[in-house]
């Protein structure tokens, strides 16, 4: 039996770790929970490397790092996680490199694509959620800045309309969440989309 594959993505502070955390609180032992960049040893030093402030990074270089973060990621949990019929539940995607690296940094969304999809070995979500918040709402939030964090407004800008341009170009996979409500209310409506989607591939099977 193939599982699901559930994907969150946003801005920073949007709230995504704290939604794909309930999400697989709801889901218990069916549910894996990974994050990006990580979820596995190079994965986690990739990611200190990417986080740091300190640390200056072409863009190509960067997209390549969390594409070979991702490759791992997929190689290692994901896919044989999907294999064993679990739902893979995943704070960011490939979706975070297009929106991010794509389009906030200009390199292009096809060619971080085709990067991506070497590294995925084309593995898409079967269904992506964007937590739709706005970017001067999300930065009253509390929380640490990161290397991404540190770029301030016109960077989460950027993702925010890039993110939004995703997820019109294919709705089908993606479910566009407003995200500036209470997380209770956030998390129900996850749980339905969630269940449309497992009845969906039920039939399917
Ligand atoms: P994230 O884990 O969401 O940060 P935090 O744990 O602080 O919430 O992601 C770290 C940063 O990396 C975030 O600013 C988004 C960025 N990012 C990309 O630019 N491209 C990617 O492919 C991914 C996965 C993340």
């Amino acid at each position: 039996m193939a599982g699901l594959f559930v994907t969150f993505e946003g801005i920073d502070r949007s709230g995504k770790t704290t939604q794909a955390r309930m999400l697989v609180e709801a889901l218990g032992d069916e549910a894996v929970a990974v994050r990006e960049p990580g979820g596995t040893e190079v994965g986690e030093r990739l990611r200190d490397l990417l986080k740091d402030p300190a640390v200056t990074i072409s863009a190509e270089a960067e997209a390549l790092m969390f594409a070979a973060a991702r490759a791992e990621l997929v190689a290692q949990v994901i896919r044989p996680a999907l294999d064993a019929g679990k739902v893979v539940v995943s704070d960011r995607f490939l979706d975070s490199s297009l929106a991010y690296q794509g389009i906030a940094r200009a390199l292009g969304v096809e060619d971080v694509e085709q990067i991506n999809s070497f590294a995925t070995r084309g593995l898409l979500p079967d269904l992506t959620f964007l937590l739709s918040i706005d970017p001067a709402r999300a930065a009253e939030r509390a929380g640490q800045l990161d290397r991404f964090e540190d770029e301030g407004d016109s960077l989460q800008k950027a993702v925010f309309d890039a993110y939004r341009d995703l997820a019109a170009a294919d709705s089908g996979r993606w479910v566009t969440v407003d995200a500036d409500r209470p997380s209770g209310e956030v998390h129900d409506e996850v749980m339905r989309a969630v269940q449309r989607a497992r009845e969906a591939a039920g039939t399917r099977a």
